[in-house]
């Protein structure tokens, strides 16, 4: 008789055998996954965890302020947080291949993940919210000949040199699991039914162009917007996940009796019950209407909003 508690113990017990006496460090992304990870592993070992939250500059809005006062202020948990997104920037440059991207975002984590662990002193482990669906997705397209599809940031095993084992206790669940696990240890329902976010966040939503600090807070603004605009119509709750995305196109608009000139937004909602599959949601154009007509009002360098009507597949749940 399989339940959440017990899965919760055997898994504790797990950590605990794995682990030893052994130092673990765990990143934290913001997101629902790293978050049950961080938590599952202080309460199985607690001083022994230091968690590194590092902050990319791709956060949504308000989201490095909330991640550290839940787990500092909270739960009491060693929490680094790092201010890397200068870094971030740097390493990126005019790049706006997805593939690359990924890719020079996820060495860059690793990297500072070292630093930090250096300068605790070391740690043994590295613990990493790695979910089923992650690991499939990254090894192969069901069905079809061996094709990466996108390069999660989370998975791919660490460089030898950084000669720490992993720790992944969410690798056999999926995300309903992991929200199951997460109320289970106490995280709040506000916290752990959050919509996912990827890793490599708001930088995989500002497709086709270089990233800029400017583009990252355009866009943090019209999620903001979008996002609470769901929450008050009520609609969070029925959505997997909801977004804003910003594209590399300018179209002319017209604001007071002034042309402008501005970028255009386009909103992504989907349902889903693991992720892999999704259909886009329908929202009705009333609400859409007035989501645009703020974000183009409050927004300055967005003038047109457009929604995204694809479902996955053939779309995948971000553009990137
Ligand atoms: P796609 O875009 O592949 O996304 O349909 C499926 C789910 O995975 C999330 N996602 C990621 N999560 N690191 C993560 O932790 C990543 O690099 C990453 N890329 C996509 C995406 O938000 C969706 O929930």
């Amino acid at each position: 008789d399989w339940t959440m508690a017990a899965f919760k113990d055997q898994e504790i017990a797990k950590i605990r055998e794995q682990v030893g006496d052994g130092k673990v460090i765990c990143g934290l992304s913001g997101g629902v996954d790293s978050s049950v990870v961080a938590v599952l592993l202080h309460e199985a070992i607690g001083e022994q965890l230091t968690c590194v939250f590092v902050d990319t500059g791709f956060m949504r809005m308000g989201e490095a302020e909330q991640v550290v006062t839940l787990f500092r202020d909270h739960y009491n948990i060693q929490l680094i947080h790092v201010d890397a997104s200068e870094k971030f920037f740097t390493a990126l440059g005019d790049e706006f291949d997805p593939e690359k991207k990924r890719k020079t975002i996820g060495g860059l984590f690793i990297d500072i993940f070292e630093e930090e662990a250096n300068k605790v002193g070391g740690a043994d482990f590295l613990a990493q919210g790695t979910l089923y669906p992650d690991v499939i997705e990254s090894v192969s397209f069901t069905g079809g000949p061996s094709v990466t599809i996108k390069s999660h940031h989370n998975v791919g095993g660490l460089p030898e040199r950084m000669n720490m084992k992993l720790v992944e206790p969410l690798r056999e669940l999926f995300k309903d699991e992991v929200r199951d696990l997460g109320r289970e240890l106490g995280l709040p329902d506000t916290f752990v039914d959050r919509h996912p976010f990827p890793g490599p966040g708001l930088a995989i939503r500002i497709p086709g162009q270089p990233l800029t600090p400017e583009k990252c807070d355009i866009l943090r603004k019209a999620d903001a917007i979008y996002l609470d605009e769901i929450r008050k119509a009520g609609l969070y709750d029925e959505i997997w996940q909801a977004f804003a995305v910003l594209l590399p196109v300018r179209t002319v608009g017209v604001m007071g009796d002034a042309r402008t000139y501005d970028f255009v937004c386009a909103l992504r909602a989907v349902t889903s019950t693991d992720g892999m599959t999704a259909d886009y949601y329908h929202f009705d154009h009333e609400f859409l209407g007035r989501v645009s007509n703020r974000i183009i009002n409050e927004v300055r360098g967005i003038n047109r909003v457009v929604y995204d009507c694809t479902s996955k597949p053939p779309g995948t749940i971000e553009w990137e």
